[in-house]
């Protein structure tokens, strides 16, 4: 096929019809378990996050933020931004935040009006403790604010349960969908915060902008100019899903991270999020042993697996992250991964049992 040809099928996409943006929305929010509001996104999920800070962060309202990663960092700056008080609560570096701090924060000072969290950071490969967060702040009556990016598809997550008030998700994680859109659940409570912060200067960067735009003109046509490549392979995805099965989904991400969690320490290693209980379904994050460089193990290591990627955040240079997100939450990608960073210890001096690592492996995926 030639740029001529008239044949790419990339430059002649379908329009995607106004009337399935509406059942689009409410596919995503049986996935996410919520009868609240889905408001579509047309950006990355950065975007969408930077919409919900800039439209919950105002002079006035206390916000108590939970750092575990660079992106609880950044949504803390854009509430300040915006002239909100904010409480920063620090997880110790690539670890999750301990509940109690959260319980203690809450008991010290003036209650906030919202928390922030980031539920499943893949930067570091944890999982913050959301129900028990949620549960501490609805019983103060603050908003609870989630940032599901890296979670959704890997862990439960039922947003009308937690009492969860805005959470953002984007497809291109364990969903398997596109980078492109993102998508926001907003509770009637937060749709109000929003209005009191309303500044009356139209934004692309404001989520009551696209309710007012969409939701309050009867959910047709999206604002703007969408992109059909992207609202389609969002449908597909969401079809994908729903064909699965939310759960089994779910349940496919934890059985890749225990096997692959079981191969790692069978080569003898423990893995860097000890506790399984608070470690991310969708990657693995693996020790870089002393004396070695994490430069060095992730090259031997990616000649095998190209997947395995270097740390983000504060241990950077600490952790490698094994992959087991979407298609590759399954027995050949895990078995690969383990085995790739098996051999790159091998090769930087560490005695490893790379063949028990791989009965591990096949014995928990035998086990179903
Ligand atoms: C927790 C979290 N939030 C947000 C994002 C989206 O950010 P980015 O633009 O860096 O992909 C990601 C992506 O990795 C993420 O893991």
């Amino acid at each position: 096929m030639t740029a001529h040809s008239g044949a790419n099928p990339l430059r002649h996409i379908e329009p995607y019809p106004a009337q399935r943006y509406a059942p689009l929305a409410d596919r995503l929010g049986g996935l996410l378990g919520t009868v609240n509001d889905v408001v579509l996104v047309q950006g990355e999920a950065i975007i969408a996050l930077e919409a919900a800070a800039t439209g919950l962060g105002a002079p006035g309202v206390r916000a108590l933020n939970i750092v575990t990663s660079p992106y609880g960092r950044l949504f803390g700056d854009w509430l300040a931004r915006g002239g909100a008080e904010v409480r920063t609560l620090t997880a110790a570096a690539g670890l999750p935040i301990d509940a109690d701090e959260v319980r203690a924060a809450f008991a010290a000072g003036d209650t906030p009006d919202l928390v922030a969290l980031v539920h499943g950071e893949a930067a570091s490969g944890i999982l913050n403790p959301l129900e028990e967060i949620a549960a501490i702040a609805r019983r103060a009556g603050a908003l609870v604010v989630v940032d599901a990016v890296a979670s959704v598809g890997g862990h439960p997550l039922d947003v009308d349960e937690l009492g969860a008030d805005v959470v953002v998700i984007g497809p291109q994680k364990a969903l398997g969908g596109p980078a492109s859109l993102s998508a926001a659940s907003v509770s009637p409570r937060a749709w109000e915060a929003f209005e009191r912060n309303a500044t009356g200067i139209p934004s692309v960067l404001s989520l009551l902008d696209i309710k007012r735009g969409w939701i309050d003109t009867g959910r047709g046509a999206l604002p703007g100019t969408p992109d059909p490549l992207s609202f389609w392979a969002l449908e597909a995805a969401v079809a994908a899903v729903e064909d699965e099965g939310m759960p089994a989904l779910i349940r496919r991400h934890a059985r890749a991270a225990a096997a692959t969690r079981a191969g790692v320490r069978a080569l003898g290693v423990t893995p860097w999020m000890t506790d399984d209980a608070r470690a991310l379904n969708l990657v693995t994050t693996v020790p870089v042993p002393d004396g070695v460089t994490a430069a060095s193990l992730l090259a031997r290591a990616r000649e095998l697996d190209p997947s395995v990627t270097p740390g983000v955040g504060a241990v950077a240079d600490r952790i490698l992250r094994l992959n087991h997100t979407a298609d590759r939450a399954a027995f050949s990608p895990v078995l690969a991964t383990v085995v790739a960073y098996g051999e790159a210890l091998a090769g930087s001096g560490i005695g490893v049992d790379i063949g028990s690592a791989a009965a591990a492996v096949s014995e928990r995926y035998a086990r179903g």
